[in-house]
């Protein structure tokens, strides 16, 4: 097998794994290096995202949303549910046999491709324009060069200083992920994406969820409508949210764990927790990398510092995902990545960040694309605003999932649109014609002009872009 390969891509999440492919579709050798192991310490390549992130966290959130369905919301149905029960154990072996085919089919997608796989960490000896050899240490040493380096090594839960992960306790994703039992009560410090997905998985299960922020307002990012009706939405649900926390001392015990901490007025708190998920961000991962042996710079705040088209400070050493700048996200990850394999083929890889949606995946989803009204206001943007609630969409009342709405919101003179943000269901999938929407640089009115199937979902895509002329036909 030979050891010299046109492009080594280090890291083999959604960053890495769509990289080294795209790199082999253009013709170039290509090698991927992962050190991610599974229970058998076989490969599990997919990184984060597959292991311990995107994917079992939806596992979870979907077991967790029937239970709930079928305890509250089947009745109106006529369904009829005795006994229900809740077998945790299942669901999780059921997540992890969802992650194992995922890591599956990247292997199989490797050896499609003809990408050399390592499994292993990879860490920088030396090298420069010609190429770079690269160490793996995994179950034998070798080394490899490749006359094109892309590191994609990903991020890692941020700790509290004070509360180190013990994964039984205190937990970062990977254990909220791996919970045997329902808790009685669960803490959460940060109402972030992870906060609020966990916790609704969990608070949907059974258990006493409190949330623990720092910041004085609710999900910060997020449209201040959408957030403002998410909150809403959150407690009626049940999830206990307290703003403007300040954490103090958090002691781990036998069995629980205590959080000492000062509410919005600065009085003093404690709460007892049988779990506590901390999920306050993430930090880019360039352990073991070898990046100051190589003079590969990082920048202060420990991403590895690269330029608009993800170009490093070496030459021929491009970085991608969440080991650079922008959002931690899975499809930013591999948009960077297939444009950086277009690069070195000398084409030109494009990624649009202001097209880049988000989605939180709680019930009811938020998702959104481009500016939030509040930016627009910053920016001193003249813009015209216009909504449709999901109650007025006979899908939804069909689904019997009518929280929410669709809000578009489109430039004051020439009608192109600048955000949309979706709460309610399917949010997800519904941002998506934004998204396309917004790349074309469409209008409101063009989109209020297309057919839209009935009844569906996206009709209220449509009346929310008509609305924006206020001329909606079902509200
Ligand atoms: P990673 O996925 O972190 O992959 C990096 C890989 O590199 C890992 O396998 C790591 O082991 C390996 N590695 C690191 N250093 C070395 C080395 N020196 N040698 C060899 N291998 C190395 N994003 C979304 O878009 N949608 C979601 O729904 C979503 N849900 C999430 C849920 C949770 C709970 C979490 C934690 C994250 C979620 N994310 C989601 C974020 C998403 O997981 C990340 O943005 C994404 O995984 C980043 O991809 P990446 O390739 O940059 O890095
Ligand atoms: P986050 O950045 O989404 O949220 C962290 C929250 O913690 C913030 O609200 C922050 O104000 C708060 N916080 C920070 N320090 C705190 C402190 N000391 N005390 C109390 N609160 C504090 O980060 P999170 O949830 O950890 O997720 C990390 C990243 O993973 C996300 O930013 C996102 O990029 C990615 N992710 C994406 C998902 C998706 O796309 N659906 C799902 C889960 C994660």
């Amino acid at each position: 097998m030979s050891k010299n390969f046109d492009v080594v891509v280090i890291g083999g999440g959604p960053g890495g794994y769509i990289a080294a492919i795209r790199a082999a579709q253009l013709g170039f050798s290509t090698a991927c290096i992962d050190e991610w192991k599974n229970e058998k310490n076989g490969p599990a390549p997919g990184g984060t995202c597959t292991n311990v992130g995107c994917i079992p966290s939806k596992a979870l959130l979907q077991s967790s949303e029937h239970y709930e369905h079928a305890g509250h919301a089947f009745a109106d149905h006529g369904i009829e549910v005795k006994g229900l029960a809740m077998n945790v154990g299942q669901m999780i072996a059921r997540k992890n046999t969802i992650v194992k085919q995922n890591n599956d089919g990247i292997l199989y997608l490797f050896k499609k491709n003809k990408v050399t796989f390592f499994h292993g960490r990879g860490s920088f000896v030396k090298g420069d324009a010609n190429g770079y050899e690269i160490n793996v240490a995994g179950a034998s040493e070798e080394t490899i060069t490749g006359k094109q380096i892309i590191v994609a090594t990903g991020s890692n839960p941020r700790a509290l200083p004070n509360a180190p992960f013990d994964e039984k306790l205190i937990l970062s994703n990977t254990g909220a992920l791996a919970i045997d039992a329902v808790p009685k009560k669960l803490g959460v410090i940060g109402a972030g994406v992870i906060g609020l997905e966990m916790g609704s998985v969990w608070r949907r299960l059974g258990a006493e969820v409190t949330v623990l922020e720092a910041l004085p307002t609710f999900l910060g990012a997020v449209d201040e409508q959408i957030a403002k009706e998410a909150h809403k939405l959150f407690a009626k649900q049940g999830l206990a949210i307290s703003l403007g926390v300040k954490i103090g001392a958090i002691t781990a015990g036998k069995k629980d764990v205590t959080v000492e901490y000062a509410d919005d007025k600065g009085n003093a708190q404690k709460a007892v927790f049988d779990k506590l998920i901390v999920s306050i961000g993430r930090v880019p991962n360039t352990i073991g990398l070898n990046a100051e042996g190589v003079g590969l710079k990082l920048d202060e705040r420990g991403f590895i510092a690269v330029d608009g088209d993800c170009k490093t400070n070496l030459p021929n050493v491009w970085a991608v995902g969440d080991v650079v700048r922008g959002p931690m996200l899975a499809h930013k990850a591999e948009e960077e990545g297939v444009a950086v394999a277009e690069r070195i083929a000398g084409q030109h890889g494009h990624v649009n960040f202001n097209t880049i949606p988000w989605v939180i995946y709680t019930s009811p989803e938020i998702a959104w694309v481009g500016k939030t009204e509040q930016q627009l206001k910053a920016e001193g943007v003249a813009y015209k605003a216009g909504t449709f609630p999901f109650m007025a969409n006979g899908r939804a009342r069909a689904l019997g999932d009518t929280n929410g709405m669709v809000k578009f919101l489109a430039d004051a003179k020439t009608d192109e649109i600048l955000g949309v943000h979706i709460i309610g269901p399917m949010a997800s999938e519904l941002i998506s014609e934004a998204v396309v929407a917004m790349e074309f640089r469409a209008s409101s009115e063009d989109i209020a002009r297309i057919c839209h199937a009935h009844p569906s979902l996206s009709e209220a895509t449509k009346e929310a872009a008509l609305a924006v002329d206020k001329r909606s036909l079902n509200f």
